[in-house]
C-alpha cells in the first residue's frame, strides 16, 4: 500500500483510542497511524514547537501516503495547530478537542472537571470553550503527564494477560482527587491517552460521568468520508480487507527514573500492536 484513506496521528499510543473506534465503525478504511514517540510527550512542548513539528510530520506523510483525511488524534496538538495545518494543506483535518460543551450541558451540579495534559489545560482555546459553553459551571482543570505515561505502559500489554497495577491505581486516584473534592459530576477526558484508562477512572470516582470525544470524532470522519469518497469507485467498500500501517518515530534515549517517561519500542510493544490489528510496523525517519 502506498496511499491511504485516513492518516491518524498522535504523540504516541493515545490516538489509538480514536483509531480503534474508527476502524471498528468503518472497517474498510485503509489507515496509517503515526506515533511521534520522538517528541513525546506533547503535553510538555511549547505551542511553537508543536506547530513546527506537526507541519513537518503532516507534510512528509501527505507526500508519502496521500491521505484523503487527516485526524489529529491529540487534544494537546489540536488545540493549537489546526489553523496552521488547514492553511498549509488543502485537505480535510479532523481535530480532537475536549468535550467541554457536552459535559457542561449534562452537569446537574454545574461542576465539571477537565483532565488533560499540562499543555492543554493552559490553552486559550480551552478558556474560550469554557467561556462559550460552561460559563454557568465551576470548571476544575487537572493536567497530568503521569497519566499519559501510565496509558503508554498499559498499551504495551494490549490483548495480553492483565497484570496487577496497584501502584498505578493509587497514583491515578491521587491525581483525580481534585474532582472528588469539588464534587464534579462530569469529567472530560481531554487527552486521547485517557480513554485507555477509562475503567480505572470509573472505579476510582464512580459518582462522576467520564466524557470523551471519541464517538463524535468517528461521526465526523464518517460524514467527511461520504463526501470525499464520492467518485472514487471502490473506496470505502465493505468487501475489501483494509490494511493498517503503524509508523513510529524513534523514542529518545532515557536513563534512570526518566525511563518511566519515554515510550519504548520493543518486541512486547510490537506484539501488542499486531494484536490490535496493524499489518505492518515501520520506523518513520
Ligand atoms: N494524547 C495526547 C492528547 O490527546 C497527548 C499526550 C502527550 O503526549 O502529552 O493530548
Amino acid at each position: 500500500m502506498s496511499t491511504c484513506d485516513v492518516l491518524v496521528m498522535d504523540s504516541g499510543s493515545g490516538g489509538l483510542s480514536i483509531w480503534q473506534a474508527l476502524t471498528a465503525t468503518m472497517p474498510a478504511l485503509e489507515t496509517v497511524y503515526l506515533a511521534d514517540f520522538n517528541h513525546y510527550p506533547y503535553g510538555e512542548q511549547t505551542e511553537a514547537a508543536l506547530i513546527d513539528r506537526l507541519r513537518h510530520l503532516v507534510g512528509r506523510c501527505v507526500e508519502m501516503w496521500q491521505p484523503k483525511i487527516v485526524v489529529i488524534a491529540c487534544n494537546t496538538a489540536s488545540t493549537v495547530v489546526l489553523d496552521a495545518l488547514r492553511a498549509q494543506f488543502p485537505l480535510p483535518f479532523v481535530g480532537v478537542v475536549p468535550a467541554i460543551k457536552v459535559a457542561a450541558a449534562a452537569s446537574r451540579q454545574h461542576r465539571i472537571g477537565l483532565l488533560a495534559t499540562p499543555g492543554t489545560i493552559k490553552r486559550s482555546y480551552i478558556d474560550r470553550l469554557v467561556e462559550q459553553f460552561a460559563a454557568h459551571c465551576t470548571v476544575v482543570r487537572v493536567g497530568s503527564s503521569e497519566l499519559v505515561h501510565m496509558a503508554e505502559r498499559r498499551i504495551r500489554n494490549w490483548g495480553g494477560e492483565s497484570v496487577q497495577q496497584q501502584d498505578d491505581a493509587e497514583q491515578l486516584t491521587a491525581i483525580i482527587e481534585p474532582f472528588r473534592e469539588a464534587a464534579c459530576d462530569q469529567v472530560v477526558l481531554g487527552c486521547t491517552h485517557f480513554p485507555l484508562l477509562r475503567a480505572e477512572f470509573e472505579k476510582a470516582l464512580p459518582e462522576a460521568a467520564w466524557v470523551d470525544s471519541t464517538a463524535a470524532i468517528c461521526r465526523r470522519v464518517n460524514a467527511l468520508w461520504a463526501e470525499v469518497a464520492t467518485g472514487e469507485a471502490g473506496l470505502g467498500g465493505q468487501e475489501r480487507r483494509a490494511h493498517h500501517v503503524l509508523l513510529y518515530t524513534e523514542p529518545k534515549p532515557a536513563a534512570g527514573a526518566d525511563r518511566q517517561r519515554i515510550a519504548v519500542v520493543d518486541e512486547q510493544w510490537r506484539a501488542a500492536m499486531r494484536r490490535m490489528g496493524f499489518d505492518s510496523i515501520e520506523r518513520f525517519k
